[in-house]
């Protein structure tokens, strides 16, 4: 079988840490051909992590409108920052390729909805890295909920805890920004907020929502959220997510609370089974599991895999499009219910975190 032939746009931090062990492990699947960053030694780096690893080379680019034009590449991956995911995936969709974007894949509700609708004009795949929905306790919590062993699920919370510090925003003065990203709810809870909304399920009624920035002057956006979502089949969902845990990360636990069943994963990142009670079982085998060495866990190579048999086998990715945009919609809408000060309903016609600049400087 011809591999995939992949192109890198964005080989900074996320790039450098799961993109390029994505890529390495799943290399009977994909060639990485091109590695492309605005800055050239970060292209170069992440080419040589490659090549090190006994895979060939990448070349190297400083220009993505270059290297969509190529003929030979099948699917682009955007790990640049958040804010122009939109631009670089619209492009690398109407040129014809299959698109891979982190998280979130834009910050309107427009965007997300122009990019969806494009992948499907073309017949092309898009898919996004929520990559934490391939952690096994939370794979094994899925299967209980598709199997309806909850029975009625009452409620769910989802709880970030964690510390981002001035050096993590000295490094990348985009992030905390509300033209390239947002705050703690959109960068480093989207994660924690689709594992919520997915096994809540279903459609979202009406979001009541707060945040603040408790202690980050550096940022413009927030620090802490809070929120309380109402789903139409009578789910409740609560959202806690901060980046000013003293003094460092502390956990990111989801809890679920049904009828005929109570699951807890928690750990650094949603990466270990503290509760799993149904009739008959108390106890799970993934109640001992270690962190991971890092929050992001290593979800980026079974989601790769899967993206490339989506490709091959004309299927949807596990984490299409459409399921990228929910907990990014969710998102917006509790901004959107902190700026006008009242519950917001669902579906938004359209949000975009630009709408948010100057929130806390009034
Ligand atoms: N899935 C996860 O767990 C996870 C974790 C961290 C970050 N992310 C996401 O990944 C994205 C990148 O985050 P990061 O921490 O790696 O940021 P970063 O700043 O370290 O890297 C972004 C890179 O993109 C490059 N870039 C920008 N515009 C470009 C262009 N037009 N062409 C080529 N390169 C370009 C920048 O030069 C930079 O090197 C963000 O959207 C973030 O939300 C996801």
């Amino acid at each position: 079988m011809d591999k995939l032939r992949f192109a890198m746009i964005g080989c900074g931090r996320i790039a450098h840490k799961s993109h390029s062990e994505a890529i390495i492990e799943n290399r009977s699947l994909l060639e990485c051909v091109v590695a492309c960053d605005l800055v050239e030694e970060k292209a170069r780096s992440f080419s040589n992590v490659l090549e090190r690893a006994g895979l060939k080379k990448p070349e190297i680019s400083i220009k993505h409108a270059e290297v969509l034009q190529r003929y030979d590449i099948d699917v682009v991956v955007v790990a640049t920052e958040s804010g122009k995911h939109y631009e670089i995936t619209r492009a690398a969709l109407e040129a014809g390729k299959h698109v891979l974007v982190e998280k979130p894949m834009a910050l309107s509700v427009k965007h997300m909805n122009e990019l969806i609708e494009l992948a499907r004009e073309k017949n092309l795949k898009l898919g996004v890295c929520f990559q934490n929905r391939f952690n096994p306790p939370v794979q094994e919590l899925r299967k209980k909920i598709e199997a309806g062993a909850f029975g009625k699920i009452n409620y769910g919370v989802i709880q970030v805890r964690w510390n981002r510090n001035e050096e993590y925003y000295r490094m990348a003065p985009w992030r905390g920004t509300w033209a390239m990203d947002g705050g703690v709810l959109m960068n480093q809870s989207t994660h924690g907020i689709d594992l919520l909304q997915w096994m809540l399920g279903g459609e979202i009624e009406e979001v009541y929502g707060r945040i603040n920035n408790f202690s980050h002057p550096q940022i413009e956006a927030e620090d802490f959220g809070s929120a309380v979502v109402k789903f139409k089949n009578g789910s409740v969902g609560i959202i806690e997510a901060t980046s000013t845990v003293y003094p460092q990360n502390l956990e990111e636990r989801l809890s679920i609370f049904g009828e005929r069943g109570t699951v807890v994963i928690g750990g650094l990142a949603v990466n270990r089974i503290e509760v799993w009670r149904f009739p008959g079982e108390d106890s799970h085998p993934f109640m001992s599991l270690p962190d991971p060495e890092t929050v992001y866990g290593k979800g980026h190579i079974p989601l790769y895999k899967d993206f490339c048999k989506a490709i091959l086998e004309n299927r949807p990715p596990y984490i299409s499009g459409e399921e990228g945009k929910k907990a990014v919609e969710l998102v917006l809408a509790i901004y959107k219910s902190a700026l006008e000060n009242r519950p917001v309903r669902f579906p938004l016609t359209d949000f975009s975190t630009l709408e948010m600049e100057g929130f806390f400087s009034e």
